[in-house]
């Protein structure tokens, strides 16, 4: 045999050297919950490791990982139901909590990126990412209320707003109010392939934001296609995206790769809470090798062609990293 292609996995040497990809702190954004009152650190029941934030107890884990590394985190609220109306209303609050998180965020920790969801289901009392009239998720008209709360992102210090709605023309129309209000540096992280998935499970369990009613299918993407992701990738670029995002990751690597291999923008992808939970609740079984796991899934993210991962495993890679 001329060709071994043993060889080249010899030694650990030299399997580092030949190694196509790999991980580092760059590569991820952080997501953090983020909740009312004081001195709170509430664990996600689905989600062991993560946890519910108070603005104080908040911008504490924020700096412990900073000091571990990382750079880059992405909010989200967890809004009462009080709080909560058909228009969402609560979400362009500029002295509701995610405004006032945004700030606190970006008064400690000028030097990271903050990149903030847009989408009414956590502040919706329908549970849904738009207006909901008979049933039916209107668009044009939920388009208002996420400009309202793309702008008072901007408005709080966010770096980059990150509509994950589904919304035809969101992009477009976030982007024009950014510019007319002098938010021309403000980016645009699109979730252009988002699936309705049951893989947010666990996120909605963290925020109370499950639909009340019916699903997400007439928004979000139907997870047996692929070719609708250029088509979503092709307007959002048009519109303006600074960045395409794909979520979920685990299940949708040929859309990344997809994606990767038709854009020049930088491509995201959210490694989602189910996918979290899933690693977690195997690991605490005894079933599988939790950080091995954790090791694998997000190198074939990256893999995949993946620039930046969002992801619940980026404090535990970063300690991994330190260790
Ligand atoms: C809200 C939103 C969701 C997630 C991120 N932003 C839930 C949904 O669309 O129902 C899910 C993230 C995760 O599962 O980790 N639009």
């Amino acid at each position: 045999m001329t060709r071994r292609p043993r060889r080249n996995r010899q030694t650990e040497a030299i399997r580092n050297m030949v190694q196509e990809t790999t991980l580092g702190l760059n590569d991820f954004i952080n997501p953090l919950f983020i909740i009312e009152g004081q001195n709170q650190r509430v664990e996600v029941n689905s989600m062991p490791g993560i946890f519910r934030y108070s603005i104080d107890t908040l911008l504490d884990e924020v700096a412990a990982c900073v000091d571990l590394g990382l750079k880059a985190f992405a909010p989200f609220p967890s809004i009462s139901e009080q709080q909560k109306d058909k228009y969402a209303t609560e979400s362009h609050n500029p002295d509701g909590l995610f405004p006032s998180a945004i700030r606190a965020i970006k008064k400690n920790f000028p030097q990271v990126a903050l990149v903030t969801d847009v989408a009414m289901d956590p502040y919706s009392s329908d549970g849904h990412d738009g207006i909901v009239e008979n049933g039916e998720i209107l668009n044009d008209e939920s388009l208002v209320v996420l400009g309202k709360m793309a702008l008072t992102q901007a408005q709080a210090g966010a770096d980059i707003v990150a509509p994950s709605d589904m919304m035809d023309g969101r992009i477009g129309y976030i982007r024009r109010l950014l510019d007319e209000n002098d938010f021309q540096k403000v980016g645009i992280m699109a979730y252009t392939a988002k699936y309705a998935s049951a893989f947010y499970g666990p996120f909605r369990d963290a925020l109370g934001s499950a639909p009340k009613a019916g699903d997400k299918k007439t928004y979000q993407m139907n997870y047996a296609n692929s070719r609708e992701a250029l088509l979503e990738a092709e307007l959002d670029t048009a519109e303006g995206a600074d960045y395409l995002m794909v979520k979920p990751a685990l299940s949708y690597l040929d859309v990344i790769k997809l994606l990767r291999e038709n854009s020049h923008l930088p491509i995201t992808a959210y490694n989602v809470s189910g996918e979290y939970a899933m690693v977690k609740a195997a690991a605490q079984k005894g079933w599988v090798d939790g950080e091995k796991i954790m090791l694998e899934t997000l190198t074939s993210i990256k893999r995949a062609g993946a620039d930046a991962i969002l992801s619940y495993f980026a404090k535990e890679f970063a300690q991994y990293l330190k260790k």
